[in-house]
């Protein structure tokens, strides 16, 4: 690839509840975000956009791929938020207050923690390298692709062209009214972070 967009779904529901994991609608700034993004890259032209299975991820995709004359959306499940096991649909206080233990082994070791019924950074890796190979593929010698992911995942795909160290992946910024634009060929690296919204 020459360029990669690696955009985080706009607000949902559960973010606004501070739970984790689900499948929850976007509410209506996160409608707008993804209005405004849509907005942001028409006249860009990207051939291929990549999301996950998560409702959230296809509603952010949608007013993108409305702009495009030519593009190709398709959901990789490889592409789907960590899962939290137990802690599906928790709050961070609710695990802090019922599951202590995991709370402080989750904070102790976060890039290894994996959760009970669930997955820990350091199983999402290989998922996540998967999905980034299947996306590389489908998109051939394509000028530009676009993942629509979750904050877990593109942690991980951005660790995986940046060399961050490992224990710094779950720590990364990932915000909703920013994206990433990766460029990388053998000669060059260029990564940038763009703020799309007013
Ligand atoms: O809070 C949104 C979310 O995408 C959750 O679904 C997920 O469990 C979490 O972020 C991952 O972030 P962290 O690893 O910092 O808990």
């Amino acid at each position: 690839i020459r360029n990669l967009y690696l955009v985080r779904h706009g607000q949902t529901l559960y973010n606004q509840e501070g739970r984790i994991g689900g499948d929850s609608d976007l509410t209506p700034e996160g409608f707008e975000q993804a209005e405004a993004l849509g907005r942001h890259f028409h006249g860009f032209s990207i051939p291929y956009v990549f999301t996950s299975t998560r409702k959230r991820s296809h509603q952010t995709a949608a007013p993108i791929r409305k702009g495009q004359t030519r593009c190709t959306v398709t959901a990789l499940p490889d592409f789907d938020e960590i899962n939290a096991g137990v802690c599906e649909h928790m709050r961070y206080e609710d695990i802090k207050n019922t599951l202590p233990e995991e709370y402080r082994s989750r904070q102790r070791d976060k890039y290894n923690y994996v959760y009970p019924g669930g997955e820990g950074y350091v199983t999402l890796k290989p998922r996540v390298d998967r999905g980034l190979k299947k996306a590389l593929f489908l998109s051939g010698n394509a000028e530009a692709l676009m993942i629509v992911g979750h904050q877990a995942i593109n942690r991980m795909i951005l660790s995986h062209f940046l060399f961050r160290r490992t224990e710094d992946v779950p720590y990364i910024y990932i915000p909703q009214d920013q994206y990433f634009h990766i460029t990388s060929t053998q000669k060059k690296k260029l990564f940038e972070q763009i703020r799309f919204t007013g």
